[in-house]
């Protein structure tokens, strides 16, 4: 059985697509073992409250400098054995030492096709406004293993979805969710547990 600790800060629409997948048998020989919040308040601990899944806060600026910060988060991953992060919406840097101990034990789903639209400043709807600023036509989602660069690990998978006349940053968002990043990180997480991700460079085999 493998571990896997959900990091969150928001909504927590995509911890709820793992707890669906888990709930309906989809993802086998694992348990979410903890849901971390880099905020206090956010829905997506109400979501874990409500399937039992024990909760922990981590709010930054509780701490006094990084490495405090990442050394509690460590002995929180270590209290409940975690084999796998999944970071669905953390919204606080991962430190490097985090980084090196969990190397390619550490997914994250972005919402936009890697390497558009990604990096530093690329977070929530400013993804979307940049996308449809420049006018592409489709989009989509990214689940990518966590290096030291931001959004620049090995990819896992992604999932296309078009832009549609009209389309605001909001329903744009909406639909790359609904169509693409419910689908494709429990996927990832569930191809991960079956030990079916090899990791070779750049580029992630899936066996
Ligand atoms: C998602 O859009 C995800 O791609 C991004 O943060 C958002 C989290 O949304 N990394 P939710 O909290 O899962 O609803």
């Amino acid at each position: 059985m493998l571990n896997i600790a959900v990091l969150v800060s928001g909504g927590g629409t995509n911890l709820q697509a793992l707890l669906d997948c888990q709930a309906r048998g989809e993802i086998r020989g694992v348990k979410i073992a903890c849901v971390i919040s880099c905020r206090p308040y956010s829905y997506a601990l109400t979501r874990a409250r409500g399937a039992g899944v024990p909760t922990e806060t981590l709010v930054r600026k509780s701490f006094p400098d990084a490495a405090a910060y990442e050394d509690a988060m460590l002995a929180v991953l270590e209290r409940y054995t975690v084999d796998l992060i999944v970071l669905a919406g953390f919204m606080t840097i991962i430190g490097e030492g985090i980084i090196r101990r969990y190397e390619n034990k550490i997914i994250n789903i972005h919402p936009s096709l890697i390497p558009s639209f990604c990096g530093a400043g690329f977070y929530g709807l400013h993804v979307h406004e940049a996308a449809l600023e420049r006018g592409v036509k489709v989009t989509g989602a990214t689940v990518h293993f966590v290096n030291e660069v931001c959004d620049g690990g090995p990819i896992i998978l992604q999932k296309p979805v078009l832009v549609e006349d009209g389309d605001t940053p909001e329903t744009l968002q909406r639909r790359v969710m609904e169509q693409a990043e419910w689908e494709i990180l429990p996927k990832a997480v569930s191809l991960f547990c079956e030990g079916r991700l090899i990791v070779d460079g750049h580029h992630v085999k899936i066996l």
